[in-house]
């Protein structure tokens, strides 16, 4: 991949941090992605294409293909976090497109019904990844297909993996995409969510749904 220096450093960073542990003592590891599930039943045609960005070596997967979905794209920085569902998965493995890359420059495959993001927005905090994360997820986006964006909370942690991060409430949430793509992503609903880290800690998060809602 012909990155800037920036990203091929958030690479190898990615790829440690999967090296380094088990993915069940990752703070942010779920043993069943629970919310992300309920939304995506909640929002996605039934079977329609979903796309994880930075999905890790989450089981949300996994989760969706016992849910009968079978257009699956899970894309990430790390091919190291992605071999590890695939390892998970076994033969399965191959029912999901997996894509090494950078979510701020992906080129989509085709147009998505639903967009799942669980703490990868958070750690763009420039200005320009951010713009271009959300130019990236308009043009993956079918019109009225919908995003899910969970981030930290405005009381959340102020660092993850040891990245800073940037947090946000629904409506800085909201403003944020505004400002990127006037007139696109209309909030639909959010929640809060307290998830426990395998320490036994707690990280407050938001979870916010927009709709792409412009003309085709
Ligand atoms: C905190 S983890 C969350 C993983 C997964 N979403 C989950 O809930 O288990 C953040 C993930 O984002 C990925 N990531 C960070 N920056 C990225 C980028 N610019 N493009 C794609 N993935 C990225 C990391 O490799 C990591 O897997």
């Amino acid at each position: 991949m012909n990155r800037g220096t920036g990203m091929d450093q958030q690479e190898r960073h990615w790829d440690e941090v999967y090296g380094a542990r088990a993915p069940e003592a990752l703070t942010w590891f779920e043993e069943v992605p629970e919310i992300s599930l309920g939304l995506i039943r909640r929002y996605a045609v039934p079977a329609g294409p979903v796309v994880d960005v930075g999905g890790g070596a989450s089981r949300l997967p996994d989760a969706l293909l016992a849910d009968g979905f079978g257009d699956i794209c899970v894309l990430d920085l790390s091919a190291a976090a992605l071999d590890i569902s695939k390892s998970r998965l076994g033969p399965a493995a191959s029912r999901v497109r997996w894509v090494v890359g950078d979510v701020t420059r992906w080129t989509p495959d085709k147009p998505y019904g639903v967009w799942h993001d669980r703490a990868v927005f958070h750690f763009l905090t420039s200005p320009a990844d951010q713009d271009n994360y959300i130019g990236v997820m308009r043009r993956a986006l079918a019109p009225g297909g919908h995003a899910i964006i969970a981030t930290f909370a405005e009381d959340g942690p102020e660092r993850c993996s040891n990245l800073p991060v940037v947090r946000y409430s629904p409506e800085a949430l909201a403003a944020r995409l505004e400002a990127g793509a006037p007139g696109v992503f209309a909030p639909v609903e959010a929640q809060r969510h307290v998830h426990a880290t395998p320490m036994g800690r707690t990280q407050a998060f938001q979870v916010s749904v927009f709709r792409r809602s412009d003309a085709p």
